[in-house]
């Protein structure tokens, strides 16, 4: 790409990445819990994806109250998953095989159990005092995981904050000590040659002086106001940006709940402090603010999601594309149908990748890997499931609430992975920690291998293609027919190059329109999800729909149930007159 756009600072533009989620990756010494000798067996495999980097969720000491998220040291690795001299293994191999490697950075709370807070607890006049957010009456926020967002402590006397579990507590990061803390666990995995940070939560980490009262107006998000895009947040992360900008350091923040308004001042102009973030905006079409309050899936909601965002940081900031990862329920199961699941899965990559930013693809999404319903609430682990079970909707009979569980619980996104049909999908030898879901014999990584037409072989070939053309990198998105519910298309283009990528979300066959800038235009098909062997193999009802829509439709101009074409017209060639039809 050119000399400009590929300048040294922008490296993570033309990247993708990878995410993993150890505890359930890999298990390589046989004791059901998956880590860091099992990823430096599947690096190979990462690699073959497309992909360029990988981020790792939290794989740090933690007594595991949110699964790593609940950190009690920085800088050693869980015994679960080995010692630090097996990640640096793990890191110089991505290295060798060109992968960079990004870690969490868990810092608006630590675990309970962290020195600090055992310290903190103690009482009020030790260094680790003020480390932590300590209050006499509490306020009336409630957390995001668990109840009332304050815990009384005994030894102190005082309440301590927590916005998510109680063995989570809020770190005070307007004491300057906690900012050096930061600061130096950001230079200790640094200097040994990670490459960035996917900063947890970041935005929450500056709250209002005084912590007010906040307004209820949704269970659980009371105090957001106060603890959202807080008072110092440009400058605790200015603090932060300074010693990345010291190394050649990428820095990506989750944003939850962030705005494109207040997205812009951590990804532009002089308050930039991030280069991406991940935004929620698009993860809402089929809920209210958690997967939990679950509404129909709407496909212009989900699009003007999409869209707001890709206008929004156009020539300004650089977007963070994803569509599940280990804090959502699976995306077939969700946006796309678990009955047309090849074709929603190969869709709905299809449906993000080639929009304008990095793409992050979650360990088991390239497979299509899909919800888990476990029988009885007791069988979930996820602290904000079981919450929400036993605190919402309780006038509901259980079977209905166990089927919201179903619908919403980050527990999907954190089964084995599907390494291949035999025992325990190939992912241990003993039994896993968590439970396999019972679809592993038909979706599975050497399954998929051995099939041209796979999920698998679909997310690499939309990993090549963009990698390979500049429109898809760098062109400006257009997106076409916003009010349509059923398709969703939308355009890059660059010089006079564009790809148009037509998506139905649909069961039924959908005619598309041609937009008015390609009448009379000749594009070339470069991909589609439907391939001539995938309609003469023998998949039973699906595979027969298919190929009764595919004779008397395909000819006319249907897309089929969720097909995507991505076309490729040159506007200087002197292409065919086509008429208006795609
Ligand atoms: C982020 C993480 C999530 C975790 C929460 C609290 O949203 O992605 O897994 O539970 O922060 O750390
Ligand atoms: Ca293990």
């Amino acid at each position: 790409m050119t000399e400009q756009m590929n300048s040294k600072k922008d490296w993570y533009k033309e990247m993708s990445f990878y995410q993993i989620w150890v505890r359930s990756f890999a298990d390589g010494n046989g004791d059901g819990i998956g880590d860091l000798y099992g990823v430096y067996d599947k690096l190979e495999y990462v690699k073959s994806l497309g992909v360029d980097g990988i981020w790792f969720s939290p794989i740090y000491p933690s007594p595991n109250a949110d699964y790593g998220y609940d950190i009690s040291d920085y800088r050693d690795i869980h015994p679960d998953f080995g010692t630090l001299d097996q990640f640096k293994k793990v890191l110089n191999r991505a290295h060798e095989l060109g992968m960079k490697v990004i870690m969490d950075l868990v810092v608006n709370h630590t675990s309970d159990e962290h020195p600090w807070f055992k310290e903190s607890r103690k009482g009020r006049d030790n260094p680790y005092s003020d480390y932590y957010i300590w209050r006499d009456k509490p306020n009336n926020w409630d957390s995001l995981f668990e109840g009332k967002a304050w815990e009384y402590d005994s030894n102190r006397g005082q309440y301590y904050l927590h916005i998510f579990a109680k063995k989570q507590p809020d770190l005070n990061m307007d004491n300057p000590k906690v900012r050096q803390e930061v600061k130096d666990i950001m230079r200790f995995w640094l200097d040994m040659g990670v490459d960035g940070f996917r900063e947890d939560v970041i935005n929450f980490i500056s709250k209002k002086e005084g912590l007010p009262n906040g307004v209820p107006f949704l269970p659980a998000v009371n105090g957001m106001p106060y603890y959202k895009d807080g008072p110092h947040i440009h400058e605790y992360l200015g603090e932060f940006r300074k010693v990345c900008n010291e190394y050649d350091c990428f820095q990506l923040g989750e944003g939850p709940m962030t705005t494109v308004r207040s997205a812009m001042k951590y990804l532009t102009g002089p308050t930039k402090s991030l280069d991406m973030m991940f935004s929620f905006d698009h993860m809402m079409a089929d809920c209210l603010y958690t997967e939990y309050i679950h509404r129909p899936f709407s496909l212009v909601k989900l699009k003007k999601a999409f869209t707001k965002w890709q206008i929004a940081l156009e020539g300004k900031g650089w977007n963070a594309l994803y569509l599940e990862n280990h804090d959502h329920p699976r995306i077939i199961s969700r946006y796309g149908s678990e009955h047309f699941w090849r074709e929603s899965g190969t869709m709905l990559a299809a449906s993000y990748i080639f929009q304008k930013g990095t793409p992050f693809i979650y360990q088991g999404q390239e497979i299509g890997m899909t919800n888990i319903r476990l029988m009885s609430i007791d069988q979930y682990v996820d602290v904000s499931s079981i919450t929400n079970y036993y605190t919402y909707h309780l006038r509901e009979d259980p079977e209905r609430r166990l089927h919201r569980i179903h619908l919403s619980s980050r527990d999907s996104a954190r089964t084995p992975m599907q390494w291949n049909g035999s025992k325990n999908a190939g992912f241990s030898q003993s039994d896993p920690w968590f439970y396999v879901n019972p679809n592993y014999k038909r979706v599975n990584v050497e399954t998929e291998e051995k099939d041209p037409d796979s999920i698998l072989n679909f997310y690499r070939k939309c990993l090549q293609l963009r990698k390979n053309s500049a429109a898809l990198l760098y062109g400006r998105y257009t997106e076409h027919f916003p009010k349509d519910n059923s398709i969703y298309m939308y355009e890059r283009s660059l010089d006079d190059e564009s790809y148009l990528i037509i998506c139905s979300f649909s069961r039924l066959p959908v005619k598309p329109k041609k937009p008015e800038k390609f009448w009379g235009k000749h594009g070339e098909l470069v991909l589609c999800n439907y391939a001539q062997s995938s309609l003469e193999d023998d998949r039973g009802f699906v595979a027969h729909l298919e190929k009764e829509i595919a004779e008397l439709e395909h000819t006319k101009g249907y897309l089929r149930p969720y097909e995507v074409r991505v076309y490729r017209y040159r506007f200087s060639d002197d292409a065919a007159e086509s008429g208006n039809a795609l």
